[in-house]
């Protein structure tokens, strides 16, 4: 690998040559249970029929005719999308980050007159320099410092309490990923809803990770107590083709005209793979099985015995570990032993099976991560 790649991800080590459902091959045809999904995008596994169909139709058609031409796929994607969210309006983009950054431009455009915006400790948003502002890590966040804004940082039970009438907005995930994976308790996801409500302060739910049925419904939000003017979802949006969004309220207002924009954002290729994901996530029990799916993973991992395991929390095919040892030791062992995780914080590993893996998956995955910590 260059190194201007490594030294920005490190180096796993292998390359892919081909995956089917929920696993992947590398070039010595070796095959790993991915519980990693390229963090989470690859939210239907890898070769799924549907979008492999989708993205091989749109091939043969105009693969990217710009915004602001008519396109039948990219309006029906808005269409389905505003409709997930009672009729809302729709920014197509490329990328977690991107729907963050618009949905901070639509905030300073709607509420103008406020100063404060806030954010959840150990929260994650993504990492152009908007979002950065709001993500928690100083890790992540100091070497930009000052950045373009402040955005003031409280942990769940005390974001309510702090919301006023000068917060313009409130970015929240529903289940943070990155920050070691804590889902939001229904009660404060309602009391934070309350607070926004009372002082007319934007809730922005940002589900790039955890939404599109991962933690068990279309949207994370309605399973933790929340009731967002916006959302922002990216990852599993096309099944790993770059792709985001930001849906609102339509009763909010919009973008002033000109305002904002992408080149790539609601391409053809992206839009019409998309609808195939929105199709199977909202007409489908793929969420729920996921919820079934997760509850059986984490009673599996619990029944491990080994003293280094100190949590098992998540929901749905959003799950983590809490270790006493590091979790990238852990998560380099596990993939020599066929096992694709990733770290969720210095002791925290995270699991992100896709919609693909079955209950063999689990079993598998339980008992190599058991092996595993033996070494430990
Ligand atoms: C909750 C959350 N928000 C934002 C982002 C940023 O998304 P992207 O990497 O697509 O820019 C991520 C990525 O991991 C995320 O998990």
């Amino acid at each position: 690998m260059p190194d201007s790649l490594s030294s920005l991800y490190g180096g796993r080590g292998i390359a892919f040559t081909h995956g089917m459902g929920s696993h992947v091959f590398d070039s010595a045809d070796r095959g790993y249970i991915d519980f990693f999904n390229g963090h989470g995008a690859s939210l239907f596994g890898h070769s799924h029929p549907l979008l492999t169909e989708a993205l091989a139709r749109a091939a043969k058609g105009v693969w990217t005719s710009g915004a602001g031409f008519e396109s039948p796929v990219r309006e029906k994607l808005a269409d389905e999308l505003g409709m997930m969210f009672g009729g809302g309006r729709v920014f197509l983009c490329n990328s977690g980050t991107e729907a963050i950054e618009a949905a901070l431009k639509l905030v300073l455009t709607l509420r103008k007159e406020r100063r404060r915006i806030l954010a959840c400790r150990r929260g994650f948003h993504g990492r152009t320099c908007g979002a950065l502002s709001i993500t928690f890590n100083p890790k992540y966040r100091e070497p930009f410092m000052p950045l373009v804004g402040k955005a003031e940082h409280f942990s769940m039970d005390d974001l309510a309490d702090n919301i006023d009438d000068d917060t313009a907005a409130v970015f929240i995930e529903p289940v943070q990923g990155e920050g070691g994976v804590f889902a939001l308790p229904a009660k404060t996801g309602i009391k934070i809803t309350e607070a926004c409500r009372k002082h007319s302060a934007l809730l922005v739910s940002d589900e790039i990770q955890s939404g599109l049925g991962r933690c068990g419904a279309p949207l994370a939000s309605s399973l933790t107590g929340l009731d967002p003017d916006m959302v922002c979802l990216a990852k599993g949006l096309a099944g790993g083709i770059p792709a985001g969004a930001l849906v609102w309220k339509k009763e909010l207002g919009d973008f002033l005209p000109h305002s904002h924009g992408s080149t790539y954002g609601g391409n053809e290729l992206a839009a019409t793979v998309s609808l195939a994901v929105l199709s199977m996530v909202m007409h489908s029990d793929l969420p729920e099985k996921a919820a079934s799916s997760g509850e059986f993973f984490r009673s599996r991992i619990t029944a491990i015995r080994s003293s280094h395991i100190k949590d098992v929390r998540g929901m749905g095919l959003l799950n983590g570990i809490e270790l006493d040892i590091p979790s990238v030791g852990v998560v380099k062992a596990l993939q020599e032993n066929g096992l694709l995780s990733l770290t969720a914080g210095p002791r925290t590993l995270r699991f992100l099976p896709s919609f693909a893996a079955e209950e063999k998956d689990f079993e598998d995955a339980a008992i190599i991560l058991a092996r595993t910590l033996e070494g430990f």
